[in-house]
């Protein structure tokens, strides 16, 4: 499609450009309707809006695509690792070898934290849930780094401080577990690969290394791998909105973290694991829990279910239930909540109510049963998301500003409220 399209308001006719993406996505640019026309566009959550062109990830959600910078999320999964993955998204090429390499060493090099940082962990009260410990320690990071909160140089230092985020995200997070299950802290060691070292600081002692199982090794690095980015989401919204004000690195990660945590959004994870628990608490077998979802009985919905852009099916989640099932069998596990969430999808899978709604199992169905599987608390479920969003976050940050055509953003409303009243004194208000 090219050319224009045609708005007309008051018998006024408008041509409006119509934008094109390389997978053909089809936009229609307002950018001048307020000037021309004195209107603005109404689209609460955003459902038809673009905010930004992006070369970052592609997804189609009517047939269940999902490509970072091109190549498929399934070819990713099965070849590449979390830390590839990320110099992909961030730089946009797969690496070569020696960009891996050095790309590696730059995480190995960053990945301890500044030892002034513990003792802000110390403040926290042992209850603290660790994403509000997550994004308040990636903003206090900041404060180690002036050279990243201040605006001189900022480019030239990208590498280290995207680096930087990458690694220490990790021992953050293994910080905030161990502080609160008054675990002592391990130190991350430069023997141990990316996702081998979140498992050492997460699980060993002090005097005893973690023995590594490479296939739960293999299966954290495919979690964080197929979250690594996800378009346009809430939270990449929330970094790109935070990074248009030309706020630091940092400080745009820590307000992503803050939006993930809800349970629409990364939150869903735990959910999902809450509901499961729950479920078989009660002795159900998910029938009564299905009947109250559709009945929309206290407004309870089926968590790990739907998606805002996946009408069809979530590619993530088809890789992540194979992964599920692998784990599993490799630890001689069975898991009860496995059977109920199997259960609840075949049947969901088949109800009207869903199948109308195009309802389908997204990635955090079975991510959840994965981490419950390694050991990893219910707790910290989003905070693995977080980890491997982490470069996404990073890549929409560097596109927002190298972008000579950003601006920060600002959207409109249509104002709802009284219309101009004037002020009544204490003694005179009903
Ligand atoms: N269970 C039951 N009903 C649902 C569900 C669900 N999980 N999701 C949507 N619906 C119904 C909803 O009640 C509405 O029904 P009706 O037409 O009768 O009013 C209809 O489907 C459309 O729902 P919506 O809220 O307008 O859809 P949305 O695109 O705004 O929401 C969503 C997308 C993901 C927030 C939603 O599907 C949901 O709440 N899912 C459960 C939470 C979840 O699993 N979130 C993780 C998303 S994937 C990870 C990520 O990328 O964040």
């Amino acid at each position: 499609m090219t050319g224009t399209a045609e708005l007309i308001i008051d018998n006024k006719r408008l041509a409006l450009p119509i934008v094109v993406g390389s997978e053909g996505e089809v936009g229609i640019d307002i950018a001048t309707l307020r000037d021309k026309t004195g209107c603005i566009t109404l689209d609460p959550g955003y459902g038809n809006t673009g905010a930004c062109k992006s070369a970052i990830t592609f997804i189609d959600g009517e047939k269940g695509i999902l490509q970072y910078r091109g190549y498929d999320i399934a070819e990713l999964a099965a070849k590449s690792t979390f830390v590839e993955t990320s110099y992909l998204l961030i730089y946009g090429e797969l690496p070569t070898a020696a960009q891996l390499a050095e790309f590696s060493a730059l995480l190995t090099d960053n990945q301890m934290l500044h030892e002034g940082m513990r003792f802000h962990f110390e403040g926290f009260p042992p209850s603290a849930h660790p994403m509000a410990i997550l994004s308040a320690m990636i903003n206090a990071a900041s404060s180690y780094y002036p050279n990243m909160v201040s605006g001189k140089n900022r480019q030239e230092r990208f590498p280290h401080h995207a680096a930087r985020l990458v690694s220490q995200v990790r021992t953050i997070a293994a910080f905030s577990y161990r502080k609160a299950h008054g675990l002592p802290v391990i130190y991350p060691k430069s023997k141990f690969k990316y996702t081998e070292n979140f498992l050492h600081l997460m699980f060993s002692m002090p005097n005893e290394d973690l023995e590594l199982n490479p296939e739960i090794v293999r299966a954290l690095d495919l979690i964080f791998l197929l979250h690594a980015d996800h378009e346009q989401n809430c939270s990449t919204a929330t970094v790109r909105m935070v990074a248009s004000s030309r706020a630091n690195l940092f400080a745009s990660a820590a307000a992503g973290v803050c939006a993930l945590w809800g349970p629409l959004h990364g939150g869903a994870n735990q959910a999902v694991l809450e509901m499961l628990e729950e479920i078989h608490r009660e002795g159900d077998d998910g029938s009564k829990f299905l009947t109250e979802v559709k009945n929309k009985t206290g407004n309870r919905r089926l968590m790990g279910f739907g998606h805002r852009v996946y009408k069809n099916f979530d590619p993530r989640a088809v890789i992540i239930k194979e992964q599920c099932d692998k784990v599993l069998a490799q630890l001689h596990k069975s898991d009860p909540l496995l059977d109920i969430a199997k259960r609840l999808e075949e049947i969901a899978l088949h109800d009207d109510y869903f199948i109308s709604r195009k309802l389908y199992p997204n990635v955090d169905f079975y991510s959840g049963i994965i981490m419950r599987a390694i050991g990893i608390p219910m707790d910290m479920f989003t905070v693995m998301f977080a980890i491997g969003r982490m470069p996404g976050w990073i890549a929409n940050f560097k596109e927002v500003m190298e972008d000579p055509d950003s601006r920060i953003a600002r959207p409109r409303q249509i104002y709802t409220g009284p219309t101009p009243r004037s002020y009544v004194a204490l003694d005179g208000r009903a």
